[in-house]
Formats: C-alpha cells, structure tokens, sequence
C-alpha cells in the first residue's frame, strides 16, 4: 500500500530550529558521526513544536529517542538498519523516524536497499556489533531499491531496512535531528505512514 520508504511532510513552512545553536560544541559523549541528544526540545521552536503536536506526537516526546547526525562533505555512512539486539533478537525502537535535515548540503541521498535472499540471520549474528550499535551491511549483499535527493525540511523516513546517507557536497556537512519516539513504537513501517498520512505528501 504504502511502497516509498521516504514520505516528504506537508505544509512545513514554519522555522524548525531555534537560532544560535552551536551543533558542534558540548555535544554529548557519542564521537562523529552519531551523537545522541539528550534534550531536543530546546532546539526547537514553538512552532516545530506545534507542529509535531499537530502530527501526534505528543508534549514532551521530542526527547524520547531523538539523535543527531553530521554527515560530513564527501562521506557516506556505513550501509545499516538502526536495530539492536536484544537477548539475540533483532529488535527496534522505531520503525520509523521524523527526520529535519539543514546545513548547506547541496547535493546528497538518502538510500534503501533490499537484502539478496541468501543474507541470513547467522549473516548478522557473524558480522554485526552488538548493544545499541547500528546494524552494518556488506554492500555487496545487497540491491538499492531507493534513492532520494533528502537536503532538506521534514520527512517520514523507515530505519528499519537497510539504508545509508550519502553526502555528495564538497564544502557543507548534511546534519539531521532524527525524532524518534515512543509513540507508535511498535508499528509496522505501513502503519506508521497510515499513522501520519494525513500530514504527509503520499504521491
Ligand atoms: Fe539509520
């Protein structure tokens, strides 16, 4: 029903992050590329936070399990799926993440693969890191089924097949506050877009 793993948000015209946010100081303790935020919600605007009201996402819930990332000029993140295994299963927190990207980037993608069918379970238990780590791919295990010019504004994205960011700009890191909460938190990725549809550009 639902064939896209990216879904661009509707009328989102509004300012999304306060000004004067210093990204790269007193960030906490996660090294470049992933650093963990602990307190998204005073990085937004009333707006954004309206509007993620408007959503359904409710008060409060911008901090559950947000995150931001640097994608650096000229870098491409390791191939993943942004899973961790708990008691030997694969679990997720989300299915599904509200992703706001800025920075300047000119030019990059957002890209999804599909698993060849000889990629088994004992192909991650072999090759994958354990805990809170994302899941890593070998790219050669895998087919691209899509790509998306992502640069910019607020979009539903799945995170739970494997997918890369790809940051083709020479000069201007791709940063991203990805809001992830506990709402829907055990939805399928179909019916976390039907969750959101009515505020998302299906076509
Ligand atoms: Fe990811």
């Amino acid at each position: 029903m639902y064939t896209k793993n990216i879904y661009k948000f509707k009328d989102t015209d509004f300012k999304f992050l306060k000004d004067g946010i210093q990204f790269d100081d007193g960030m906490p303790n996660i090294p470049w590329p992933r650093r963990w935020l602990t307190d998204v919600s005073s990085m937004l605007t009333d707006d954004a936070k309206d509007w993620l009201r408007k959503v359904g996402i409710g008060p409060g819930r911008e901090n559950d399990s947000s995150r931001i990332f640097e994608t650096k000029p000229n870098y491409a993140c390791n191939i993943h799926n942004d899973g961790s295994y708990n008691s030997g299963e694969l679990t997720f927190y989300n299915r599904w993440s509200i992703n706001y990207v800025w920075g300047g980037c000119r030019n990059g993608d957002m890209v999804w693969f599909k698993e060849l069918p000889e990629l088994t379970k004992e192909y991650f238990k072999e090759n994958t890191t354990l805990g809170h780590k994302p899941q890593i791919y070998d790219p050669s295990k895998l087919i691209e089924i899509e790509r998306n010019n992502f640069i910019g504004g607020l979009a539903l994205v799945r995170i739970d097949i494997p997918h890369q960011v790809i940051n083709h700009d020479p000069e201007f890191s791709r940063w991203c506050i990805s809001i992830r909460t506990g709402v829907i938190k055990d939805a399928s990725w179909e019916d976390s877009v039907d969750y959101f549809k009515e505020h998302l550009n299906i076509n």
